[in-house]
Parts: structure tokens; C-alpha cells; sequence
């Protein structure tokens, strides 16, 4: 993978004046881009020199036009599973944060924790449980960052908005990052319940602690493809997300609108 400051230059190159608002687009939620009018599509490879290599991952960063705003996307991202260090892996957060953006909107396919969740639910996260990162920090040295409101207040206000007036089923709860690739066992979540979480996920936080780091303002936003407590496969979890895309673009779309209204 590319440096940060050759990825910079790489990127200069293909965007020059880059948009203020950066939405990473996890697992299944690609539909999001269907109606968008496309001003560029650049893959990874081009930017980060590496390919994305998870199904139901593009692997390319896209420029949209919503309205009178670009908005920038990335339809996948790097995890930790794919075998990048928590530090690569968020390459991009730094890159696109030196580019100019301020809002970082975070989505990704969850299963859930919590009993009271469904398969379907959307979750607009109010916190995150980093301690599982603790072997790989994405930061080093004495950073010693605030975390203790992680997510934009006001991001989650209008994503609760647009919901409620969109009529999607939302709720509102803890993320915890587990390394995967493997799902967890039984015992692992019942492990991970007991810690707090509400969802379990393979993404989120090493970007999150950089975006934190980076003062970039945090929306958080996940979709619950599976139960926690039932067997269930990374098929399963792209086709759920499926059923739900027409949702997840008219949140996305409605929450760019709000936030720039
Ligand atoms: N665990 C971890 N990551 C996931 C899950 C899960 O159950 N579902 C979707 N992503």
C-alpha cells in the first residue's frame, strides 16, 4: 500500500478541489450510488495501490453530484482481515481528511447483539467499545485523544430525523470491532453482549479513533444483516443488505440533503 503522501499526490492528480463530506459505503449498502449522477470513479488501486478484495466491495472511491454538492464515497474499504495493520487500513480517513473533508459519514453490515434487535434494523450508532483494538491502535505515540462523544451529536440528530420521516426502522447503540475474518463463536458474543455492545462488526473503529484523532465530525451507521445467536454467512449478510437498498439510499440521500439545507 501507498504511503499517505504518495496516495495524497496520487489523488491531487484525479480530484482537485475534494468535497467536504466523505461517505464510506460497508457491505452491501453499494446501492446507495444507483441513482447518484457519477462525476468519477477512480479504483483503489489508482489511489492506495492495492485492490479491495472482499465481496460486495467495489474497491473505488466515487465523486457524486447530489444536488448543488459533490460528495465524495468509497464503495469498500480496508480491514483489518484482509491482513492491513490497523494503521493502513485507515489510509484512506488520513488521505481524504489532508484532501478536505469534514463529515465523515460511516455505514456497515452488523450482526446483532442486542435480543431486541431484528435482522433489518438500522442502528444510528451513539458509541463504540475500542478495547479490542488495543493490539493494533491505529494511532501511535502520545496521542491522547478525546473519545468521550465519539459520534457528531448533531449528525445523529438528522439521521434520526430522516429516518423518523422516512419511516425506517431505526435504533440507537453501541458498536464493538471484532477482528474476524471468522465470525464469532457462540461464546464470543455472548462474550461481546456482556461487554455492552449492541452490534458486532469488522469495521468501524480503526477508522473511527483516526477520524477522532483528525477531528473530523462522525456519523455512524449500521445495518443489521443477521442475529447475533444464529448461524448465519457473509451471503446471508449481502443479501440482506440487499433487500434493504432502496432504504439505505433514500437515508443516505436524505441525510446529504439535511446536513447541507
Ligand atoms: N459479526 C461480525 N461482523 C458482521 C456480522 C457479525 O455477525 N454480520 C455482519 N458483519
Amino acid at each position: 500500500m501507498f504511503t499517505d503522501q504518495e496516495a495524497y499526490s496520487k489523488l491531487k492528480k484525479f480530484v482537485g478541489n475534494f468535497p467536504d463530506t466523505l461517505v464510506v459505503l460497508g457491505s452491501g449498502w453499494n446501492k446507495v450510488l444507483d441513482d447518484i449522477k457519477i462525476i468519477e470513479r477512480i479504483s483503489y488501486e489508482n489511489i492506495f495501490g492495492v485492490k479491495s478484495s472482499v465481496p460486495g466491495h467495489n474497491g473505488e472511491l466515487v465523486i457524486g453530484q447530489i444536488g448543488e454538492k459533490r460528495i465524495a464515497f468509497m464503495s469498500g474499504r480496508f480491514h483489518t482481515y484482509e491482513g492491513y495493520g490497523a494503521e493502513e487500513a485507515t489510509t484512506p480517513v488520513r488521505v481524504f481528511a489532508k484532501s478536505g473533508i469534514k463529515n465523515l459519514i460511516m455505514t456497515s453490515a452488523v450482526g446483532a447483539l442486542n435480543e431486541k434487535y431484528k435482522v433489518g434494523d438500522f442502528v444510528i450508532l451513539n458509541d463504540v467499545i475500542t478495547i479490542l483494538q488495543v493490539l493494533d491502535n491505529p494511532l501511535k505515540g502520545p496521542k491522547f485523544i478525546d473519545m468521550s462523544q465519539v459520534f457528531d451529536g448533531k449528525l445523529r440528530q438528522k439521521a434520526i430525523d430522516v429516518s423518523r420521516k422516512l419511516n425506517i426502522r431505526y435504533r440507537e447503540g453501541i458498536y464493538i470491532y471484532y477482528h474476524g475474518p471468522n465470525f464469532e463463536s457462540p461464546a464470543d458474543k455472548r462474550a461481546l453482549r456482556i461487554l455492552g455492545a449492541d452490534v458486532t462488526g469488522m469495521s468501524m473503529i480503526p477508522e473511527v479513533i483516526v477520524a477522532r484523532s483528525l477531528n473530523l465530525r462522525i456519523l455512524g451507521l449500521a445495518f443489521v444483516t443477521n442475529l447475533a445467536f444464529v448461524k448465519h454467512d457473509h451471503k446471508e449478510v449481502l443479501r440482506e443488505a440487499e433487500k434493504a437498498g432502496k432504504k439505505m439510499k433514500n437515508l443516505i440521500l436524505g441525510l446529504i440533503k439535511k446536513i447541507n439545507g
